[in-house]
């Protein structure tokens, strides 16, 4: 057999052209009518249309369009792409991100390093700083998402701050346990991090909130001073810029203060609440964050990009490139290395920044997003939702029958619905209820939480589709649930 011809681009190009156009104009038809758009559970026979044996021969690409059409597309949970979604704290998205990911994979580039693709990652790297006000020397790369972005910088703490050569030690050389701390209302994520880098999380302390979800400094401080009585080795503070739970911001200048008293690394966990700073009425809340010496954020969440795109900012670029550069030189990657060397500043190439050694060109994405609508677009889309979490906050005051679980700080509102003289018990049982029954006419469009004990609904504001009308649709489905609960309690 002849083998020579085989690839897998199209044999007739004209065919695949009008297969592309068409998934395209119903690509575009799907984010125009998105408000209108429902999904459902997947049906017997999209079930047996997707779990499908492995075709030894293909279907040929229409066939497997037409699957993705008719059982796939219908049948996706992807209500945070729709206006009237505040659950866990998703990204939206936009038409033209998904243009821009068209041209990304289109192109398929393995490198972010050489030539335009190197330009366009330290351009969007630049880009960032700016709108977060970050020490124009920092650098930064650009990885998955706001877990990987924490996890990156968190390597770079660890090996930065290590008393031995942590590289060639690992954990194991430690002559004393390095310990590390975070408010009560950190994101998971770090702690999956601290596991995986060998840290362990029983070293991970997580530090009591104030009334207003800040981490106590005195209390922080008690716990340094415990650890260092206990020989163990402080060696980095979490700042929270936008808790998940509860949207906080703590004091980031009296953090760095005491960083630097301690010689330890200062890290702020900004995944979505870092973009205050694009505001015009809450950046303050972020003052104080630029003296990190490092900083996690995603664009896939607040700056409404496609999944996943995150980003690392990072003071100390030496550090950074000692922490990921690999410990010898691929024999079969030298020459390549050598160009992007001898292109430039070596301390910027993403491929010794973060894990993977292959990398999609996110960047381009981001670049495109940000080029075409320019910062000012999304300053004012993050005002717009902050303002709408206001909205939303004064929707709930003038309730009667709704109460707030904590204060709204930033774009994150947390409530419960509350007739009157039930128990805690009882309120957590029918705001559970009424969970449910939001969940049944849009999966999370408010998700639920616990903070400090209670049991509440929660909205996190990310979303650039959101109209005044959709909270106030919000509001009154929660309190006509609410109603019905109660009678059904009766
Ligand atoms: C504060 C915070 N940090 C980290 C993360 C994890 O980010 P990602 O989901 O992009 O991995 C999240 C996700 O919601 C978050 O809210």
């Amino acid at each position: 057999m002849d083998y020579d011809y085989l690839s897998l681009d199209p044999d007739d190009w004209d065919g695949f052209r009008r297969l592309a156009h068409k998934i395209l104009d119903d690509m575009i038809d799907y984010q125009q009518n998105i408000s209108e758009n429902t999904s459902s559970f997947p049906t017997q026979s999209a079930f047996m249309n997707i779990c499908s044996p492995l075709p030894e021969d293909g279907e040929g690409e229409e066939e497997a369009y037409k699957v993705f059409k008719k059982s796939i597309l219908p049948h996706l949970l992807n209500n945070n792409i729709r206006p009237r979604f505040w659950g866990a704290v998703v990204g939206t998205g936009s038409p033209f991100g998904m243009m821009a990911e068209l041209l990304r994979g289109g192109v398929n580039s393995n490198l972010e390093a050489l030539n335009s693709a190197g330009l366009v990652h330290n351009q969007v790297i630049e880009w960032i700083k700016q709108m977060l006000d970050y020490p124009k020397e920092a650098g930064g790369v650009i990885v998955s998402g706001g877990s990987e972005a924490n996890f990156t910088a968190l390597a770079v703490a660890r090996n930065s701050k290590a008393r031995v050569d942590m590289k060639a030690k690992g954990m194991q050389g430690l002559p004393s346990k390095m310990t590390l701390y975070v408010g009560d209302g950190g994101h998971h994520c770090l702690e999956r991090s601290v596991e995986l880098l060998g840290i362990g999380n029983e070293n991970l302390r997580w530090i009591p909130t104030d009334d207003n979800y800040r981490i106590k400094i005195n209390k922080l401080v008690e716990a340094i001073e415990e650890d260092k009585k206990a020989g163990c080795h402080p060696f980095c503070i979490v700042g929270n810029a936008g808790t998940v739970d509860t949207g906080a911001f703590d004091d980031f200048n009296a953090l760095a203060e005491l960083a630097l008293k301690e010689n330890m690394w200062l890290h702020v966990d900004g995944a979505f609440g870092a973009w205050v700073k694009l505001s015009e009425n809450h950046r303050h809340l972020a003052d104080g964050m630029e003296r990190a010496d490092s900083i996690a954020v995603d664009l896939h969440k607040w700056m409404y990009m496609p999944y996943g795109i995150g980003c690392t900012l990072i003071k100390d670029k030496l550090s950074h490139y000692a922490t990921f550069v690999y410990g010898h030189e691929a024999r079969y990657l030298k020459s390549g290395f050598d160009r992007v060397k001898a292109q430039g500043d070596h301390l910027s190439n993403p491929h010794n920044l973060a894990l993977p050694l292959s990398r999609e060109f996110r960047s381009l994405n981001a670049y495109m997003i940000l080029r075409a609508y320019g910062r000012r677009r999304f300053s004012r889309l993050i005002q717009k939702n902050l303002d709408q979490a206001k909205y939303l906050a004064k929707l709930i005051e003038e309730s009667g029958d709704l109460e707030f679980t904590a204060p709204v700080i930033s774009n994150v509102v947390c409530f419960r619905y509350n007739p009157g003289g039930l128990s805690e018990e009882a309120l957590e049982k029918l705001n559970k209820t009424i969970s449910q029954g939001i969940n049944d006419v849009i999966f999370w469009m408010f998700s639920d939480t616990t903070v400090k004990g209670k049991y509440s609904l929660r909205a996190a504001v990310t979303n650039h589709r959101s109209r005044k009308s959709d909270f106030e649709y919000a509001v009154s489905l929660v309190r006509d649930l609410g109603r019905k609960a109660v009678e059904a309690m009766k």
